[in-house]
């Protein structure tokens, strides 16, 4: 009969996978701050302690001199997100031998704050050359912005690096559009890894900002059967097309999203679609459709400022998260709107 030996030398090596097993699960522990994807907290916390104050302070200076500013830049940290992941792929400008993202129809006369991500990366350039990336100071504008317009904070995973290329198909393709269905919406938000209370809380955003006439005209006149949008409260609709008159000045003539607090980050985003009065119809349908699980969070969020803002908060980080590129990938830009 085969006898198990059990000699002193196995009991050793077995203590010692044990010890480094156990040295392992307190390593592991230490990295809680750093995220699966490779970004972490503390990215600059050597190579450019000052990154963060620097980008806030500049974003502070920049919504003191204009409030829509916090929108704009927070708007294009979804956009640079949305396509290719979060890789300021958005920000590369057109020349003669490359096409960006800038000219895509959801970008074109649209996207504002190109100079202030320039304002702050030539600071950022000169207090540490070549360390924090133009994907990075979207991420960290984009919460400073929310932060300074009242809404909530987080803590913003860096680490990205910059693109070495852009795609304005996909721009075209993988963002929303104000007109697109309900499923539409749901579907692009699922494509980047949002689900529909992702969707429902990073809409809020609309509770700052403005948008253009051309994003919501179609509504006002020619919604279905050429008549306006039935979901529409009847004096807003008034309202909107004395702004908005059915020919001309599509680009020019804007709206804020929320006409009663314009530049504060709350939830009357959600009161105001709920009351028919939500300035996109991919805002109303949130609210509007019928058995859909986004509405019910819409009605939610009308009261719950703080359900909103720690949704909100969780759904942005969700966001930046995406399809990031670290490690050797990409580049480090020097110039925001050009690839090195
Ligand atoms: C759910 C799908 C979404 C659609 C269809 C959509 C569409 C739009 C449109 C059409 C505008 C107006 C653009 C113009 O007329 O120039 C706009 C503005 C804005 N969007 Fe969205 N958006 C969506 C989600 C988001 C998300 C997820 C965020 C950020 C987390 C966001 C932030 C903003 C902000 C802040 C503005 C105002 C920008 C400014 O005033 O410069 N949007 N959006
Ligand atoms: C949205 O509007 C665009 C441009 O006006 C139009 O081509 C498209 O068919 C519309 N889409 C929907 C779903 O209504
Ligand atoms: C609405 O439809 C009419 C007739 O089809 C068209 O002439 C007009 O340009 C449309 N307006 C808008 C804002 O889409
Ligand atoms: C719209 O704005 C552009 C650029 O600011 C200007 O050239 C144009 O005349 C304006 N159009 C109208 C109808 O106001
Ligand atoms: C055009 O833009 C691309 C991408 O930023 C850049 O690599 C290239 O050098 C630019 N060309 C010119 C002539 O500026």
């Amino acid at each position: 009969m085969a006898r198990i030996k059990h000699s002193p030398g196995l009991t050793l090596q077995f203590q010692s996978v044990l010890i480094t097993a156990v040295a392992l699960m307190l390593w592991i522990q230490t990295l809680d701050a750093q995220s699966c994807n490779g970004l972490s907290h503390h990215f600059y916390y050597k190579s450019c302690p000052k990154a963060q104050a620097i980008i806030k302070s500049m974003v502070e200076d920049a919504v003191k001199k204009e409030a829509r500013i916090a929108a704009s830049l927070l708007r294009l940290h979804f956009h640079d997100c949305f396509v290719k992941g979060c890789d300021a792929s958005l920000l590369l400008d057109d020349n003669a031998s490359f096409t960006g993202e800038k000219t895509a129809i959801p970008n074109k006369n649209s996207l504002r704050g190109f100079e202030v991500v320039d304002k702050i990366k030539s600071n950022l350039e000169k207090a540490c050359p070549g360390v924090v990336s133009c994907a990075d100071i979207l991420a960290v504008a984009a919460r400073d912005s929310v932060a300074i317009s009242g809404g909530p904070f987080w803590k913003v995973l860096l680490g990205r690096r910059d693109s070495r290329s852009a795609s304005k198909s996909g721009a075209n393709e993988d963002l929303p559009a104000p007109n697109s269905t309900h499923q539409t919406l749901e579907t692009k938000f699922k494509l980047q890894g949002l689900n529909v209370v992702d969707l429902v809380a990073l809409s809020g955003a609309h509770t700052i900002g403005l948008a253009r006439c051309a994003s919501f005209k179609q509504r006002l006149y020619n919604q279905t059967g050429n008549k306006p949008d039935q979901t529409l409260d009847t004096t807003y609709l008034k309202q909107l097309r004395t702004v908005c008159p059915q020919t001309g000045t599509d680009n020019n003539q804007t709206r804020p999203f929320d006409p009663v607090s314009p530049t504060k980050f709350d939830v009357n985003y959600y009161k105001n679609v709920v009351a028919g009065k939500g300035l996109l119809n991919s805002d109303e349908i949130l609210y509007s459709t019928k058995g859909s699980r986004t509405a019910g969070f819409v009605k939610y969020y009308t009261t719950n400022t703080h359900a909103f803002f720690k949704q909100f908060a969780a759904s942005m980080i969700k966001m930046g998260n995406i399809s990031p590129l670290t490690g050797f990938h990409g580049e480090i830009r020097k110039n925001c709107r050009r690839i090195n």
